[in-house]
């Protein structure tokens, strides 16, 4: 039997996709097979397709960052997971394929009732804004803050997320996404348009408790000087390159040495690798938040999984708001499955 995934050829645009078949082998210990139900199209995928990331994966790779599926086989020694089980995985590359291999101590349970395509979004956008929040910046009830994209993926995830710990928030977005940030009763302001250093300290004039920043650049310096003293402005933009990475790190200790009372952090997912405890914990607070419709993942679209070229062509357009999520094709034909379709210009 045969499986296909969508593999990037070189580096490039959304055109340098291909569709690739495989034959379809047996576990290995200690490995699961899992058939993939939903996977993330997310900017880190776009970033690793052109090169942008301090450590780009070799081309050909497969993108896609965080997935949900069903448990289709699993090796000799498997103890942790059995065919059938949903699980959720944060994969880094792979999740643009109907099936893929991961480790046992890969894989994230799932409650078998959630819907795969909002479920996927937990795994990493969710999880990012989430731990940005409560572990980077320890936000409380009344903090006042601001979210860097806050019509993106990870920003959207904050505005749910933040009106939840009842934060006051200011978002940074294009003008024709605000009713969004309006509608999550965030103050919106137009990066095209507006200075917000002014527009925040005209309206917070003692500053806010925490910025939260997926851009990087001059987002930095400019977002310190938004911040109170004893504040926080946690960095989770991709640096786009090594040497990014590595000025931003320097840039980083010189702003903390300076005393002014504020804090910058950098934060990334790649440490759940190293540390997996706090990663299990926050997923299953977030599942269940998403049990209880205490969080709505906004889908701008789902696309078929093999479709991913055509569903970063649309993410890379900027013409979206919130999540792009690639599904199998019985979640495109289940009876109820909304299309949602909206883009913006
Ligand atoms: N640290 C980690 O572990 C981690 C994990 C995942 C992602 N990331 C990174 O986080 C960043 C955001 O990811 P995402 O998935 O949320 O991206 P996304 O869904 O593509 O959203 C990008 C957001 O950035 C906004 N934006 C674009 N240009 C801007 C500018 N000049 N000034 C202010 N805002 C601007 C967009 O606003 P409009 O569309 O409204 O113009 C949009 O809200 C990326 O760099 C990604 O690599 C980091």
């Amino acid at each position: 039997m045969k499986y296909r995934s969508v593999v990037v050829t070189r580096r490039g645009g959304p055109d340098v996709f291909r569709i690739v078949e495989h034959a379809l082998r047996e576990p290995t210990i200690g490995e699961t097979r899992i058939r993939i139900l939903a996977t993330t199209v997310s900017a880190p995928d776009i970033q690793a397709r052109y090169g942008h990331t301090p450590f780009p994966p070799r081309v050909p790779f497969v993108p896609g960052y965080a997935i949900i599926g069903v448990v289709d086989a699993v090796g000799e020694g498997v103890t942790k997971a059995a065919a059938g089980d949903r699980v959720g995985a944060l994969t880094i590359t792979g999740g643009y394929a109907e099936y893929i291999y991961l480790n046992q101590d890969e894989l994230i349970p799932v409650p078998v009732a959630l819907d795969p395509a909002e479920a996927v979004t937990l795994i990493l956008n969710y999880l990012v804004a989430y731990q940005v929040m409560h572990r980077s910046a320890r936000v409380r009830s009344g903090d006042k803050v601001l979210i860097v994209g806050a019509s993106g993926g990870i920003g959207t995830a904050f505005l749910q997320l933040g009106r939840l710990a009842h934060l006051t928030m200011f978002g940074i977005a294009s003008r024709s996404k605000h009713h969004i940030l309006v509608e999550h009763g965030a103050t919106p302001i137009d990066y095209h348009t507006q200075d917000f250093v002014e527009v925040i300290l005209n309206a917070e004039p003692d500053g806010l408790h925490a910025v939260f920043d997926g851009m990087g650049g001059d987002y930095v310096r400019r977002g310190l000087s938004v911040l109170r003293r004893g504040g926080t402005l946690v960095v989770y933009g991709n640096p786009l390159s090594l040497l990014g990475l590595v000025r931003l790190l320097a840039r980083v200790v010189v702003f903390n040495l300076l005393p002014n009372g504020k804090r910058v952090k950098v934060f990334g997912t790649t440490v759940s690798r190293f540390n997996r405890r706090p990663f299990e914990e926050d997923w299953a607070v977030l599942f269940r938040l998403l049990e209880e419709r205490r969080i709505n993942p906004i889908i701008a679209k789902r696309f078929p999984l093999m479709e991913a070229a055509e569903a970063n062509a649309l993410l890379e357009s900027g013409r979206t708001a919130g999540n792009v999520v690639l599904v199998a094709p019985e979640l495109l034909e289940a009876p109820g499955t909304v299309q949602e379709d909206a883009e913006y210009r």
